[in-house]
């Protein structure tokens, strides 16, 4: 006899499934932060990794297996074949190229079309009922993409957007105020990166508004100039490309907020990448962030924040450029 048949009494059969599969496609510098958050901060137990690159891939796979005994007992697979990520329940898209120093998010946007019209139809094959987030740039207009190929209902199609931005402003705000951030409340709307726009008239600290503080500020004549704040989430990834080479423990830490609120379906509100045609006045077929209902369902509700006249107009016009450069994609 065996010794693993002296050991066991078969009683059942295990199951396999653990109801919270994650695929992270693209083993780089985003998609290892999210798969790292994702496993330390037990936002799942099943983790399947996809990339092109097969000795990169083991190699990560491995060293994070040889992390189990610190974890929770995490399933992690990995391969260069797409059924791996058979049933997940989140699909999260990292793979494709980033900005070198001096380029913008949207110099990347045909490199990283190319690269989706190869990965979302094995995504979608293998996990027909996922949620899908797009985290490879730029975001907006890539999360659009995904919608367009795979042919998903647009609520489970959602952008990591400005989620991150949102963190970045809190964060600035909150080292300005001398608080934490988490006590920081405000929301970063729009595209994720240069044209996004800071919601100053919600800019809250225990529900008292800045801007009933300052009706002058995040503007132009604000004399203590916040509005330096936003520039500076606008800079920070351009600064920290510069000095790593790359961006990666912000988003990944972000990514892994949205996956727990789509995994655990606890109905929390977050700015992201989503459909918005038809809200505040936007005419164009777009994904840009506002403030959204996450849940198992993936998007349940877009937030109707009141925006000042001059936050609309700067939404307005960050969706006829993501409408722009949409029209020149060959995809
Ligand atoms: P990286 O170069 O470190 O990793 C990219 C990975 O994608 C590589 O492992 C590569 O082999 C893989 N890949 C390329 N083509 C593939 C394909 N056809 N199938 C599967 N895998 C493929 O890049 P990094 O730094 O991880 O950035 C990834 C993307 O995330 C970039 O587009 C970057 O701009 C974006 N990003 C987005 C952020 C956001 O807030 N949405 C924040 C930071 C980065
Ligand atoms: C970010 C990436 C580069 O960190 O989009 O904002």
């Amino acid at each position: 006899m065996a010794t693993i048949d002296k050991l066991f009494q078969p009683v059942q059969d295990k199951v396999d499934d653990t109801g919270n599969k994650v695929t992270v496609v693209g083993v780089g510098q985003v998609g290892m932060a999210a798969v790292f958050s994702l496993l330390t901060q037990g936002v799942t137990n099943n983790i399947a990794m996809v990339d092109v690159m097969a000795d990169k891939l083991k190699g990560e796979m491995m060293d994070l297996q040889h992390g189990s005994a610190f974890m929770r007992n995490a399933k992690i697979q990995a391969s260069t074949d797409y059924s791996i990520s058979a049933d997940s329940k989140l699909c999260i898209v990292t793979a494709g190229v980033r900005q070198r120093e001096g380029e913008s998010r949207l110099d990347l946007v045909q490199r990283n079309t190319d690269v989706l019209k190869i990965i979302i139809p094995q995504l979608v094959k293998y996990s027909p009922d996922a949620i899908f987030i797009i985290a490879s740039n730029p975001v907006d207009i890539l999360t659009y993409v995904t919608w367009k190929i795979s042919g998903l209902p647009k609520h489970r199609v959602i952008g990591s957007g400005t989620n991150l931005d949102s963190a970045r402003f809190r964060y600035l705000l909150s080292e300005k105020l001398g608080i934490a951030t988490t006590s920081t409340h405000g929301y970063i709307i729009g595209e994720h990166g240069d044209s996004s726009v800071p919601v100053w008239s919600g800019v809250n600290i225990a529900g008292v508004r800045l801007s009933d503080l300052n009706p002058k500020i995040g503007s132009e004549s604000d004399p203590e100039n916040w509005k330096e704040t936003h520039e500076m989430v606008v800079k920070s990834a351009y600064e920290v490309i510069k000095l790593k080479g790359y961006t990666s423990w912000a988003i990944g830490l972000s990514l892994s907020q949205l996956a727990r609120a789509i995994l655990s379906n606890v109905n929390s509100v977050h700015a992201v990448s989503t459909y918005l045609k038809g809200e505040h006045g936007i005419e164009e077929e777009v994904f840009l962030s506002l403030p959204c209902v996450l849940g198992s369902a993936g998007v349940c509700d877009v937030i109707r924040q009141p925006l000042t006249e001059s936050e609309t107009a700067q939404l307005r016009k960050s969706a006829q450029l993501m409408a722009q450069v949409q029209a020149g994609i060959n995809f």
